[in-house]
């Protein structure tokens, strides 16, 4: 199975991580963009607090979780008149990515249509279960194929790219239309930084009806819960009632304290806050020291992402900076497309960003 699947990008940066690590005052790792700051002192509480519970936990969570989630929807991002039933949780929005198309029972004979540049993530799903992929930012780049499920993911890993509300109304019509699940990732909805990042649930979207929609939440950047595993996907109701009927006998059952922490992190907005102000500070101290190193920044209007270019091979610009003790990941990672650019993570340290911008404005 493995070989019909990608080599594990990570595995190839082992050189330039070893260049960047030799640097005299250490190494700055803006690639993985995996959080670093604490987890929130209410939320560790909460998880300890339910570290007792000895029972299996329910597939489709606690109706406090499932609560939670529709009241910090509505009250972050303006989406409403989600039933707690459309809500299912998820150790992980990688999980459910990987297995979403397995789980809807698509095959040889279905397509899968996943963003030009893109979480590595979607393409695997779709391997998995031995569906087609199609690269595509517009709906006429698809012609007459008529796909089985379509992702967005507005922010954009990697380009920061944020889709506006009539473009997001014309793939939404256009799905609908036809009959085609549309699975919108919006795992960095809350970061936006120069442009207001929208769900595809949001009524400006979809007049309130959610039919053939799934949206995509992840608590791991919002709260820092990347090594808790908690994410969970709302939308349509029979879509999610067909996700949590299989997911009954496949398992993948979110963990009793890690729900409690989930309700804990649903219910309090002022560390999501706090985490968003973080990321903010950091963007505002890496951007213009990018530049002054030569970068161009495209797209970066939101999430957690500068997407840079010097105009010249990823690798090239991976090695260089590697030679200043930063390691970013190569655009090629994410598709074709992604082949002269690289993205730099805001997930460090302020520590370790000021270390990376004294360097990257030094020269
Ligand atoms: C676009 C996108 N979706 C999903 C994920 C997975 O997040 P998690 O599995 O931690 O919820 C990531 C992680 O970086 C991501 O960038």
């Amino acid at each position: 199975m493995s070989a019909s699947l990608p080599e594990f990008p990570w595995d190839t940066l082992a050189d330039a991580k070893a260049q960047a690590a030799a640097h005299p005052d250490g190494l700055v790792d803006l690639s993985v963009g995996t959080p670093v700051d604490p987890v929130a002192p209410l939320i560790r509480d909460a998880l300890a607090a339910a570290g007792s519970a000895s029972g299996y936990p329910a597939t489709a969570g606690t109706a406090r979780l499932r609560e939670s989630a529709v009241a910090a929807l509505d009250r972050r991002f303006g989406i409403t008149g989600l039933a707690e039933a459309a809500v299912l949780p998820v150790i992980g929005s990688k999980e459910l990515i990987a297995w979403l198309p397995t789980l809807l029972g698509l095959g040889s004979t279905d397509a899968v249509v996943v963003p030009e540049l893109a979480y590595p993530t979607y393409d695997v799903g779709a391997r998995l279960a031995g569906a087609q992929v199609v690269r595509a930012d517009s709906l006429t780049q698809l012609g007459p194929l008529t796909p089985s499920l379509i992702y967005l993911n507005s922010p954009s890993n990697p380009t920061g790219r944020v889709l506006g509300v009539d473009h997001l109304r014309k793939v939404v019509t256009w799905a609908r239309d036809r009959g085609v699940l549309l699975a919108s990732d919006e795992c960095y909805l809350g970061l936006g930084w120069d442009a207001e990042p929208v769900s595809v649930l949001h009524p400006a979207v979809c007049d309130g009806d959610h039919t053939g929609l799934l949206a995509i939440h992840s608590l791991s950047k919002s709260s820092s819960l990347a090594g808790y595993r908690a994410g969970f996907v709302a939308g349509d109701p029979t879509v999610v009632a067909e996700l949590l009927a299989v997911r009954k006998h496949a398992g993948m059952m979110v963990p009793t304290p890690v729900q409690a922490a989930m309700v804990a992190a649903l219910d309090d907005d002022a560390h999501e806050r706090q985490q968003r102000e973080r990321y903010e500070r950091r963007r505002a101290a890496l951007l213009p020291a990018i530049r002054s190193a030569g970068f161009g920044v495209d797209h970066s209007e939101a999430g957690l992402y500068l997407w840079a270019t010097r105009g010249e091979p990823c690798a090239d610009s991976v090695r260089w900076l590697a030679g200043r003790g930063i390691l970013v990941a190569p655009g090629d990672f994410y598709g074709p497309g992604g082949a002269r650019h690289v993205r730099v993570a805001l997930t460090a340290s302020d520590e370790r960003i000021a270390a990376a911008a004294q360097r990257l404005t030094q020269g």
